[in-house]
C-alpha cells in the first residue's frame, strides 16, 4: 500500500489479496460445497499468474474444477498446468464477453480481485458474469471504485468496504 492508501495487486495469493478483499472466501466456499452434490467450478477472473488458484488447489484438490482468465497469456501458466496435471485451466478473454467463452450456468464461484474492476463497462461485465454463474452461485468481487447502487439479478450476501468496495453476491 502506498502513502495515499492505494493498494496495487499483480498476482496476489489468496492471503495476499486480503489487503484489498478482506473476506476469507475458503470458509464460504466450504459451506456452499457442503450443500452441493454436483461437480463445482470456480473462475478467477483476472487471475494473472494464477497464484490464488494454486492456493485453492492446495485447499480443495481436484474436487473443484479451477479456471483462470486474464486479458493475456502469462508465462507461469504452462508450468502450473504441467505441475498439477491440468487441474487448473487458463483462458485469455474479457469479462465483458464471458458468455462467449463459457456456457450459461457453468460456474459455482466467480472471484475477481481487482479484475472485473477494470472492465470498460462494469454493468455489462456483471451481466455476463451472471449469465455464466449457476443459480445460487457466488460472485466475489473487489471494485476499485464506488459500487453501483444495485446489482440486478443478485442478492448481496456480504459487503466489506476497505480500500476497495468488496461484495459477495448470490445469483437469484
Ligand atoms: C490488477 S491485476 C489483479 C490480479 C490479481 N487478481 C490479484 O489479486 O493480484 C488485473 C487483472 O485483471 C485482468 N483484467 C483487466 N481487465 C480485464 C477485463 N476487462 N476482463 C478480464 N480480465 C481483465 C488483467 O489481465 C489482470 O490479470
Amino acid at each position: 500500500m502506498d502513502r495515499t492508501g492505494w493498494s496495487l495487486s499483480h498476482s496476489a495469493s489468496l492471503a495476499g489479496s486480503l489487503v484489498q478483499f478482506p473476506i476469507q472466501i475458503v470458509p464460504i466456499m466450504h459451506s456452499y460445497l457442503a450443500r452441493t452434490r454436483h461437480k463445482t467450478r470456480f473462475l478467477d477472473l483476472g487471475c494473472t499468474e494464477g497464484n490464488a488458484l494454486l492456493d485453492l488447489h492446495a485447499e480443495f484438490g481436484d474436487s473443484i474444477e479451477l479456471h483462470g482468465l486474464s486479458l493475456r497469456h502469462f508465462p507461469g501458466w504452462p508450468g502450473i498446468t504441467k505441475k498439477i496435471k491440468g487441474a487448473i485451466q487458463f483462458h485469455v478473454g474479457h469479462a465483458e464477453a464471458l458468455d462467449r467463452k463459457f456456457p450459461k450456468n457453468y460456474f459455482d464461484f466467480i472471484r475477481s480481485n481487482l479484475g472485473i474492476a477494470h472492465a470498460t463497462d462494469l454493468g455489462i461485465a456483471l451481466e455476463k458474469a451472471r449469465k455464466v454463474l449457476r443459480k445460487g452461485g457466488l460472485l466475489m468481487i473487489s471494485l476499485g471504485m464506488p459500487a453501483p447502487k444495485s446489482f440486478p439479478g443478485f442478492e448481496i450476501v456480504r459487503r466489506a468496504d476497505a480500500f476497495t468496495t468488496n461484495v459477495i453476491l448470490r445469483k437469484k
